[in-house]
């Protein structure tokens, strides 16, 4: 039986010569390849089936690595990085000039991040260079957080999976644009605004200004399981139900709150009240409700607060790219 190490210098021999390698982080599962290598690059984009002016993250052993990709590192960048690295925070920064096109998406900055997960860093320090990795999951589909869900996305097409168990945050990353001219959270994560605010000394904005380039994390339509989902009001979710399972529906409810009835036609999954283990469970319970095969997936709107912002940003987008048209009691959140 190999070992992990051995494992761990297979996956970074791999990587060298150009291929493939899945590997765990804190927050998802990431499809590695070789940041300097656009052949390697080229291969992320074929197997996720991704559009080629979408960004990659490149993934760096730790901070000491930022000036061998960046053009400008603001002061605040290494505070951020000695605060929160290894950890869910991506940082988009001027990139230097010899930083490959496909990584980047042809703009003029690049997102970076050393992950906080024992095995993910042993890959980064065996291989020695950026790892650019996006999520091992299909475009616009669930994110995986277990090796399991990357060999269901993606089995063929990587020449290894490297298991290190179930992701801990179960989302991805906060990405913090920095190459503006004030910080700007580009996508909301478990680390959120007021934890930034804190190093900061001021709560960063939400959202890209309009010449921000897209993020693929911001299209309306991602995470989404097969099989509609909607996303109803909590007060609505078992009226909403009754009355679907009543008319014939076969339906998936998750919800905190608990079922006030059964129904040979519905299925009842309760989710956590808190929103980080809601978070860390999120990816794998839309996948077992997908698998159900039901007609609808019905979810209880989280909280408009805070510490629901990047829970509910990826329920929105799931319901979003699996909507087609079954909008029975959909709300905006
Ligand atoms: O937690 C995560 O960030 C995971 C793990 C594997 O690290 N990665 C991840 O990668 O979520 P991906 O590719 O699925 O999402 C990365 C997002 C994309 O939406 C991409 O557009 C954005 O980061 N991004 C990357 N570089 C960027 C840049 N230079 N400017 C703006 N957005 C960028
Ligand atoms: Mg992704």
């Amino acid at each position: 039986m190999t070992t992990p190490v051995t494992e761990v210098s297979r996956a970074a021999d791999l990587l060298r010569a150009g291929e493939l390698v899945a590997f765990p982080t804190e927050t998802v599962y990431g499809l590695g390849a070789d940041a300097s290598n656009p052949q390697a690059i080229a291969r992320i984009f074929a197997a996720k089936g991704r559009p080629a002016d979408h960004p990659l993250i490149v993934h760096l052993p730790d901070a000491s690595h930022l000036e061998r990709w960046t053009s400008e590192l603001p002061a605040l960048a290494l505070k951020l990085a000695a605060a929160f690295w290894p950890g869910p925070l991506t940082m988009i920064m001027k990139r230097r000039p010899g930083v490959l096109d496909a990584v980047t998406g042809g703009q003029d900055t690049v997102g970076l991040r050393v992950p906080n997960h024992p095995m993910a860093l042993q890959l980064l320090q065996a291989f020695g260079g950026g790892i650019a990795a996006p999520s091992a999951n299909r475009f616009g589909r669930i994110s995986p957080t277990t090796a399991a869900h990357v060999r269901e996305e993606l089995g063929k097409s990587v020449s290894m999976i490297l298991d290190g168990g179930p992701c801990q945050v179960g989302i991805e990353s906060t990405i913090l644009d920095l190459s503006g001219s004030e910080p700007r959270i580009l996508r909301p994560g478990i680390l959120d605004a007021s934890a930034l605010g804190d190093v900061l000394g001021f709560i960063p904005e939400f959202g890209a200004k309009a010449e921000t380039p897209r993020v693929s994390g911001s299209l309306e339509a991602h995470y989404a399981p097969k099989t509609p989902l909607n996303l109803v009001a909590a007060a609505e979710v078992a009226q909403l139900a009754h009355r679907a399972a009543q008319s014939g529906q076969h339906l998936a409810v998750l919800a905190v709150q608990p079922s006030t009835f059964s129904h040979e036609k519905l299925e009842w999954f309760s989710a956590s009240a808190d929103p980080a283990q809601f978070a860390h469970d999120l990816y794998a319970r839309l996948r077992e409700l997908d698998a159900i095969g039901a007609d609808l997936i019905l979810v209880e709107a989280p909280p408009a607060t805070d510490s629901w912002r990047a829970v509910a940003d990826r329920l929105r987008r799931a319901a979003a790219g699996s909507n087609r048209g079954q909008n029975i009691g959909v709300i905006k959140p």
